[in-house]
């Protein structure tokens, strides 16, 4: 019986691709090698030419996609010798950060939101020890916050204003090429603070340059509604929406998520917290559960299909793939909020059987 492949992360997988020598001291914990999920029903809905493939980077061991880009900058944190890391999050970015820089030794400083990020990425910034500090004022002063300190005092900034962290998350662009065995012809995500359409363009883009592909996949990114500053076209000084992890009113990948949607051909939109909510339960009647911000790709797939968009493309066959960022444990208070509560009944054989419909 063969093996289970002697898997290390993505540092150790791309390094030849990555900011890395044989000094910088590796902190992994095995993420990224996440699967690429067919969808037959997303497919369907589409149109009867499209594929959709799921990279379903809620598997990442803080479920998050978050974890590519840490393991990179707090590999290079410990190589650059820092004490102390910090950042703003809605949530993902202070997890990972906090699980990485634990294990690495590092102080972790994190500034959130009061009241706005969901519970299961609150335990998992507190359980690894950061120091999690909660401001009144929404993502956006966060980080203004947090550049100001890094200005001033010896803390490396882990926010994907960070170039490591971009570097370490364009290799999800890698790993679908490397599934695939060529790119997509449309690669679909949430927009939040626009670091990670940054790094998927970046990533492909360098896989076309060392010639490992030979064709560009078409950018497409999705903001909440309430919270879509780069579709308005100016800041949102309140942004608002049910998907936490992107209700951010000033990106600060703003102009290169823009670059991409430029120099792919692709398009930045927004979606409603009903669409999103909608995509959110559609997800789950394939098996998969993510969390709110992570349907945004898909709820605006399904929204442009109605608009006949995949339609219009006269190809045999088109492939998406569409990122699913977080995984749907972070926030279970939604999923309970938004399906009916389970029923109570008595412990009896008779009223079970008969509720069951069996
Ligand atoms: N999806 C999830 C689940 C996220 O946590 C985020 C961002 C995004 C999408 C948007 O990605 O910011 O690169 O455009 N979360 C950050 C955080 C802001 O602090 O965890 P982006």
């Amino acid at each position: 019986m063969a093996l289970v492949e002697d898997y290390k992360g993505v540092i150790k997988r791309y390094k030849r691709y990555l900011p890395v020598s044989r000094k910088t001291p590796v902190v992994t914990l095995q993420e990224g090698n996440t699967p690429l999920v067919y969808s037959p029903k997303i497919s369907g809905r589409l149109g009867k030419n499209c594929r959709v493939y799921l990279k379903y980077e809620g598997l990442n061991p803080t479920g998050s996609f978050k974890d590519r880009g840490m393991t990179l900058a707090i590999s290079k944190a410990a190589e650059n010798k820092a004490k102390a890391v910090i950042c703003a999050s809605t949530g993902n970015t202070s997890a990972s950060a906090a699980a990485y820089s634990h294990r690495a030794n590092l102080k972790c400083i994190v500034l959130i939101p009061e009241g706005a990020i969901a519970l299961g990425k609150l335990a998992q910034a507190l359980i690894h020890k950061a120091l999690v500090i909660a401001i009144r004022g929404n993502f956006d002063d966060a980080l203004r916050l947090v550049r100001e300190i890094s200005l001033n005092y010896p803390v490396e900034v882990v926010n994907s204003i960070n170039p490591y962290r971009i570097e370490g998350q364009k290799t999800a662009s890698f790993e679908v090429c490397d599934s695939l065995k060529k790119p997509p012809d449309f690669h679909s995500l949430p927009v939040g603070n626009a670091g990670n359409i940054t790094a998927y363009w970046k990533g492909y883009k360098e896989y076309f340059s060392y010639k490992k592909i030979y064709s560009l996949p078409c950018m497409l990114g999705f903001q909440a509604k309430g919270a879509s500053p780069i579709v308005k076209g100016r800041p949102v000084e309140k942004p608002k929406t049910l998907a936490t992890a992107i209700r951010i009113g000033n990106p600060a990948s703003w102009e290169k998520a823009v670059e991409a949607k430029h120099e792919s051909g692709g398009l930045i939109e927004s979606v409603t917290d009903a669409q999103i909510l909608s995509a959110y339960k559609f997800l789950a009647c394939e098996g998969v559960f993510v969390e709110p911000a992570s349907a945004a790709s898909v709820a605006g797939l399904f929204k442009l299909a109605k608009e006949g968009f995949f339609e219009k493309k006269k190809s045999k066959e088109i492939i998406i793939v569409c990122t699913l960022t977080g995984h749907g444990l972070k926030d279970p208070q939604i999923a309970v909020k938004s399906i009916k509560p389970p029923l109570i009944v008595d412990a009896d054989l008779r009223k079970i059987l008969k509720i069951a419909k069996i």
